[in-house]
């Protein structure tokens, strides 16, 4: 049997930083994974550029039933570490908006940055690696489809269930469960939400139309750009708000929040001779002011229009409330939302409490990051965590 004293599960990016670091350290460590390349979700993200951190990385903008969890890892590893190891593999990299730094070029130089320091920390990748099971008595022991592997530790970072074509699968929560355990709140997040018939009705003709607005659910809010789909929202701002969204529940979306209540009677004073067409269209993307603009409106001058009929038009845009149907699931999902109670880890280490030498790292526990590099920040910061001691 193959001895080693590590063996990560999962050479995504949470797999790849542990197995880094404890390859560093002198431990013999092995990266097994199903996929036959590794890092493939760091090599589609960000559109092929990869959103590999963000400078406002703070414990605030992840989710977890306790958000204290994620403090230590964070704080510990920082994106400006990350950005070091950028750097020093001479990879161009720029912020884009909100904190979020890109490659300049491909996401591959990510991924090939992770392989040279595995070469470096003499760290051993097994590629479509079939793993049938996990067990322990003195060592761990991992089954696979090319021999059974003796470990000391095993540190499970297989990820979530988002995107089941690119080959997650949850089984660092199967094996995570077998250990003892316990799961908590998994579902899809950063996910476009789907419409029911009636408001797709309205809005299916709006299909690619983009534009800022406020989102709000309960006490979360956000501002970023929305986009009108063939079977509901998406962009960047629905796919944050999906994360706090759940079933049944409306949200508020301020179409024009860079307008104050009552525009349309100001321009009525201000303009009283155009079209409220004409004023529509000139803070909305003509299709939408078709879309919003009511028939009792659409014809005459706005001045010759009452305020109250101006005034239901504004509050329709600016506190559009809608209750999406679903969302589109794990096959669009950016990530997964829960995972592995955080309860049952250290924060320091991300080892289980109940079994030692075992550990979970990245999106397979149940912390998840905001878009907009959240995701690979926490990647790396608890991978780097298990690293330094398994
Ligand atoms: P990750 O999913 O990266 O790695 C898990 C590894 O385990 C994979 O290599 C997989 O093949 C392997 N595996 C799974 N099941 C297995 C099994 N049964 N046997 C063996 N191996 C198995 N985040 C961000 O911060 N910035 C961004 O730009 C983006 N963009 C983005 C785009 C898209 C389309 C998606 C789907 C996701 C993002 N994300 C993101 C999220 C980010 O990709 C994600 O949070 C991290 O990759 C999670 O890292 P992990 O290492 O935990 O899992």
């Amino acid at each position: 049997m193959r001895q080693f004293d590590v063996v990560v599960l999962g050479a995504g990016a949470a797999g790849l930083m542990c197995a880094i670091v404890a390859g560093r350290r002198g431990r013999r460590v092995l990266v097994l994974d199903h996929a036959d390349e590794p890092g493939r979700k760091i090599l589609i993200s960000g559109g092929g550029r990869c959103n590999f951190t963000n400078i406002h990385t703070a414990p605030e903008r992840f989710f977890s039933a306790n958000p204290h969890f994620c403090k230590s890892a964070l704080s510990r590893y920082t994106p400006r570490d990350f950005l070091d190891l950028v750097e020093k593999h001479g990879i161009a990299w720029h912020e884009k908006t909100l904190g979020q730094l890109f490659c300049d070029g491909s996401a591959r130089a990510i991924v090939a940055m992770l392989l040279a320091e595995c070469e470096a920390a003499g760290v051993k990748i097994q590629l479509g690696c079939r793993i049938a099971e996990v067990t322990r008595t003195e060592r761990f022991r991992v089954e696979t489809d090319t021999g059974a592997i003796a470990a000391e530790s095993v540190v499970l970072a297989t990820g979530g269930l988002s995107i089941p074509k690119l080959g997650a699968t949850g089984l660092a929560h199967d094996i995570a469960v077998r250990f003892g355990l316990r799961l908590i709140g998994i579902r899809p997040g950063l996910v476009p939400l789907s419409f029911a018939a009636a408001d797709l009705a309205r809005t299916q003709k709006l299909a690619g139309v983009s534009l800022p607005v406020d989102v709000r659910c309960g006490a979360k809010k956000f501002r970023e750009a929305m986009l009108f789909t063939h079977r509901g929202i998406s962009g960047p701002a629905i796919l944050q708000i999906s994360s706090v969204w759940r079933d049944g529940v409306p949200i508020m979306l301020d179409l024009l929040p860079d307008e104050a209540a009552g525009f349309l009677q100001a321009r009525k004073r201000a303009r009283p001779g155009v079209s409220a067409r004409t004023v529509l269209a000139e803070v909305l993307p003509q299709r939408m002011a078709d879309v919003f603009l009511p028939d009792e409106l659409s014809a005459g001058r706005i001045g010759a229009q009452p305020d109250r009929a101006l005034m239901a038009l504004g509050s329709a845009l600016k506190s559009w409330q809608v209750t999406p149907a679903g969302s589109e699931g794990y096959a669009k999902a950016e990530v997964t939302l829960g995972g592995v109670d955080t309860a049952c880890l250290s924060s320091r280490t991300m080892e289980a409490r109940s079994a030692k030498g075992l550990f979970v790292i990245g999106e397979a526990v149940d912390v998840t990051g905001w878009l907009g590099g959240y995701n690979f920040q926490w990647a790396w910061a608890s991978g780097w965590c298990a690293g330094c001691v398994a």
